[in-house]
């Protein structure tokens, strides 16, 4: 694991993109994205530069973070810092660096998570500690970080819970159990935080078709999901990154919080259904 007290220095790109308006640091709305190197929130990344944002892209993932850079070369909108956000330390360094880069915090998405399927009787301790510390501690680090910074103009922040932390699927005693903390952690941020002009939501994806399913997901998981999930498929990143950007934004947003939006193909609503034909 990388140490993140190190290695947090902001790195902007070389050059504005010349398919986007220049923006002038202070006037753009600023966001982060953590786990924002891959997946979902890569996706929010993406939407957030062409929606006119400038972006802090952080990871504790250095080759993912490469392949970010590479992506987004020539891109002053964009900037970069490698974060474990279970190390509260480094959070504050690098939070405190992308406030001095962009001016202000407008908003934050915690995507960084790790996943697990395991029953619950071959569970080790260990793992279940891992899963709460990045899931549940890490989200409360970043969050309480970020809204110190908010809590002066206020702004929003939406935290990535699951499906999985709103019904008991099975494998999922370790995740499950991180998701459902991330729902009523983000209830109670929306408390505490609505003072201070600073809206706090969940979004609940269903599966998602990611780098963390393809490595967790095996064939009669897929095969499970096409059978639950009402619109029997799999949701692409940009599908959860749409949702997540209208409870980010005020514009779409100004009077929504405290919120668990469900982004699943139907999976939590549904009751019985038609059992499909095995393929
Ligand atoms: N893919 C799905 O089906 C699905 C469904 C529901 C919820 N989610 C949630 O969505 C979020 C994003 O997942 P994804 O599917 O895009 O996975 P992903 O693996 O593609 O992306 C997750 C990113 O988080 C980063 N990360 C992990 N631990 C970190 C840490 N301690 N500090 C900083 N960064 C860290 C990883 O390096 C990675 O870049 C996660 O919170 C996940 O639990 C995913």
């Amino acid at each position: 694991m990388p140490d993140a007290t190190e290695e947090s220095q902001v790195e902007p790109a070389e050059l504005a993109a010349a398919s986007r308006p220049a923006r002038v640091a202070g006037e753009a709305r600023a966001a982060l994205v953590t786990g924002g190197a891959s997946g979902i929130g890569l996706a929010c990344a993406e939407r957030l530069l062409a929606a006119g944002w400038v972006v802090g892209i952080l990871d504790r993932d250095e080759a993912a973070l490469t392949r970010c850079r590479e992506r987004f070369a020539g891109d002053a909108a964009v900037r970069f810092a490698a974060l474990d956000v279970t190390d509260e330390a480094a959070a504050e360094v690098v939070i405190a660096d992308m406030v001095t880069a962009f001016g202000r915090i407008d908003g934050l998405i915690n995507s960084a998570g790790i996943g697990a399927d395991m029953h619950v009787l071959d569970t080790p301790i260990e793992l279940f500690r891992k899963v709460l510390d990045v899931n549940v501690v890490g989200t409360f680090v970043v969050g309480r970080a970020v809204a110190r910074v908010m809590k002066e103009g206020g702004g929003a922040i939406v935290n990535v819970a699951s499906i999985s932390g709103l019904r008991g699927s099975k494998g999922r005693a370790a995740y499950g159990a991180s998701k459902g903390a991330v729902v009523v952690l983000t209830q109670v941020m929306a408390v505490d935080l609505a003072p201070y002009r600073i809206r706090v939501n969940a979004v609940a994806p269903g599966p998602v078709a990611t780098p963390m399913v393809e490595a967790l997901h095996p064939p009669e998981v897929r095969r499970a999901y096409r059978h639950h999930v009402p619109m029997r498929r799999y949701a692409r990143p940009e599908e959860i990154a749409a949702a997540i950007l209208f409870l980010l934004d005020d514009e779409t947003s100004s009077y929504v919080t405290g919120e668990i939006m469900a982004v699943d193909g139907g999976f939590r609503g549904a009751g019985m259904m038609l059992i499909e034909e095995e393929e």
